[in-house]
């Protein structure tokens, strides 16, 4: 079972509710001869949403990849340290990618529904993953997986229209209620903000924020301002290593490292 960790310094009202969901230890990610994160340790916590920050190419998606396997489909890419999920090596022989991907979901930075029905989007994985008995049980797993990400009421009665004629937020919401249907522990989410309008961007934010009482859920920004907004965690990296980690406020009030008090400030970036 995983158990009770804190990182940075320990905030009374935080104390007893932090449980570890995700588990990174000096892991350094190569692609061939270049390393592109330096053995980085990092524990994702359960109903907590923890930021990744940092500028452009310093290794947050990279090292987001690594948390569900993604990097397995670059070639060149090789992981090295360890990253458990409740205890478990996710790079264990043992391990079933598929269906890990399906514990620790993805939201990609542009919305990629399929280019199917809206019902199919999400019907997808529940069917691949064998979750429902039948048409009557798929229909309620689409049902609550859309309300869940906050598309139901404006998509109810065209759940067979085409997912890519949706409005932009609209299919980032549906690329949420895909991961969502089949019964993830773990969302991870890829700037999932940066192809849409701000009122789309706050809807998001609602909903990273009504469903992380649900999910672990890290979540890669380049808005200080989202950071700030929607995580209890921020992990600052830079160059491929991580800088700081812990609390929100305190990153973002209270730095402890000069670069992290930089890059906060605007100096570079
Ligand atoms: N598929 C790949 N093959 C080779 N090198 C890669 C690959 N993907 C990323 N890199 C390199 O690894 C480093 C980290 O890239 P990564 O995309 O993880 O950064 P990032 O922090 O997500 O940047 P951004 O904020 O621009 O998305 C960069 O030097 C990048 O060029
Ligand atoms: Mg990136």
């Amino acid at each position: 079972m995983a158990d009770q960790t804190q990182v940075g310094a320990p905030s009374a009202e935080n104390v007893e509710s932090a449980k570890v969901k995700m588990r990174a230890r000096d892991v350094s990610v190569y692609y061939g001869n270049k390393k592109a994160i330096d053995e980085v340790s990092v524990d994702v916590f359960s109903e907590y949403v923890t930021a990744f920050i940092g500028p452009s190419g310093c290794g947050k998606s990279t090292f987001l990849r690594a948390l569900n396997r993604m990097n397995d489909t670059i070639p060149s890419a090789r992981v090295e340290g360890t990253i458990e999920l409740d205890g478990e090596d996710i790079y264990s022989s043992g391990m079933d990618v598929v269906q890990l991907r399906a514990r620790v979901g993805m939201v990609f930075q542009k919305p990629n529904p399929f280019p199917k029905s809206i019902y199919d989007n999400v019907a997808y994985g529940p069917k691949i993953h064998g979750l429902a008995e039948g048409k009557t049980e798929l229909d309620a797993i689409v049902e609550k997986s859309l309300t869940r990400a906050g598309l139901w009421e404006e998509v109810k009665d065209r759940l067979q229209d085409s997912g890519t004629a949706l409005s932009g937020g609209q299919q980032q919401r549906l690329c949420i209620a895909r991961a969502i249907a089949v019964d993830p522990e773990v969302i991870l989410m890829d700037e999932p903000c940066s192809a849409l309008d701000p009122i789309a961007t706050a809807r998001i934010e609602e909903l990273i924020d009504d469903l992380r009482g649900r999910y672990a859920i890290v979540i890669v920004t380049h808005s200080m301002q989202q950071a700030a907004r929607v995580s209890q965690r921020t992990a600052f990296f830079h160059l491929g290593h991580l800088v700081e980690y812990g609390h929100t406020s305190d990153i973002f009030t209270n730095p402890k490292q000069q670069r992290t008090q930089d890059y906060i400030t605007g100096r570079y970036g």
